[in-house]
């Protein structure tokens, strides 16, 4: 036979493939999201989301001092809020004794050299379990930017290194960008949850908090998964309103959406492998169906392949540790 090219040739051996290797994946580019709650010495499971626990501040430094061994520095916190402090106005989301911020200064405290991240917007806090305000069934767009630069400031005061609004209200990156600035948080970095989707991937992460929408979904300000044009226009106006980083959220089931932002933007790109993502490949794994750490590492190169600079990922911890044999 006349076979002049035979691209199986580069992949013969393990020292040609990793030759020509495209993609590295490494722990600094995880971002390890991370469930808090009150109290002492507690580790509590999350049923959906096997590994992963909802932790007091104390067992929260430790998992923190583990991770950073590893090599990850990035942390995303989420606090699972007590139903007595929620309300319709969210009051709790910018307490400065609450426990994301008294949590936000312990960790600064003593892991100065982390990049905190904190996320904004209301649903922890919110009775109604939605990401704004609502009225007679609406969500508010105007309104629940008030207290989103509330939250961003108290947060940016504790110490955050970023503050990541994942509401989706118009507007609402220039308006912190200003809000934080006038305080005099003009170091503190806005991840704006540009192209996040109205996706049913959340799942898991609701059971984790408790905060599921109380009536109705979130298709009123979330993206709808048919459409990949309007994430364009959504990171352009983040990126104008001073978005230091742009993010596509679910990752695995929307990877043209991040190559897509990836070829038509500068700031860098981060993608969450949500929740659902997550569980899907631990049950399979539990089930025996497939083998639970090649699919991991596996579905992280390929967010990685698509143009993510950075991931935010359940697997973090757990991907850190293979890549370190
Ligand atoms: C809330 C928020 C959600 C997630 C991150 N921030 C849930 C939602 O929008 O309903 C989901 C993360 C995940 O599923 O892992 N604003």
């Amino acid at each position: 036979m006349d076979i002049r090219h035979r691209p199986r040739r580069n992949r013969r051996t393990p020292a040609l493939r990793n030759m020509i290797s495209e993609t590295h994946l490494g722990p600094e580019h995880f971002i390890y999201p991370l469930f808090l709650c009150e109290g002492n010495g507690q580790k509590i499971a999350i049923k959906s989301m096997p590994g992963q626990f909802r932790l007091s501040a104390d067992n929260l430094l430790k998992e923190i001092a583990e991770c950073q061994a590893l090599g990850i520095q990035s942390f995303a916190l989420f606090p699972a809020v007590n139903d007595s402090l929620k309300n319709s106005t969210a009051d709790e989301s910018f307490n400065p004794k609450g426990l994301l911020p008294t949590t936000v200064k312990m960790i600064k405290d003593k892991f100065p050299d982390t990049c905190i991240i904190t996320d904004v917007a209301l649903d922890p806090y919110s009775s109604d379990g939605h990401d704004g305000i609502v009225k007679n069934g609406q969500i508010l767009n105007d309104e629940t930017i008030e207290v989103l630069v509330k939250m961003a400031v108290t947060q940016a005061a504790a110490g955050a290194d970023m503050v990541a609004p994942s509401d989706m209200m118009d507007g609402r990156v220039g308006e912190i960008r200003k809000a934080l600035d006038q305080a005099g948080f003009t170091n503190t970095g806005i991840l704006a949850y540009s192209a996040k989707y109205a996706s049913s991937f959340y799942g898991p992460f609701r059971d984790a908090l408790d905060s599921a929408p109380k009536f109705g979904d979130k298709k009123t300000y979330q993206m709808d998964p048919r459409n990949s044009r309007e994430a364009l226009l959504e990171a352009e106006l983040d990126v104008q309103e001073g978005a230091d980083m742009i993010m596509v959220k679910p990752a695995l089931a929307y990877l043209d959406v991040i190559q897509l932002l990836k070829q038509n933007f500068s700031t860098p790109i981060a993608a969450y492998n949500v929740s659902g993502e997550y569980a899907m490949i631990k049950a399979a794994a539990q089930n025996g169906w497939l083998d639970g750490e090649k699919a991991m590492m596996e579905s992280l190169m390929a967010i990685r392949r698509a143009g993510a600079d950075v991931i935010l990922t359940y697997f973090a911890k757990e991907a850190a540790q293979i890549l370190r044999k």
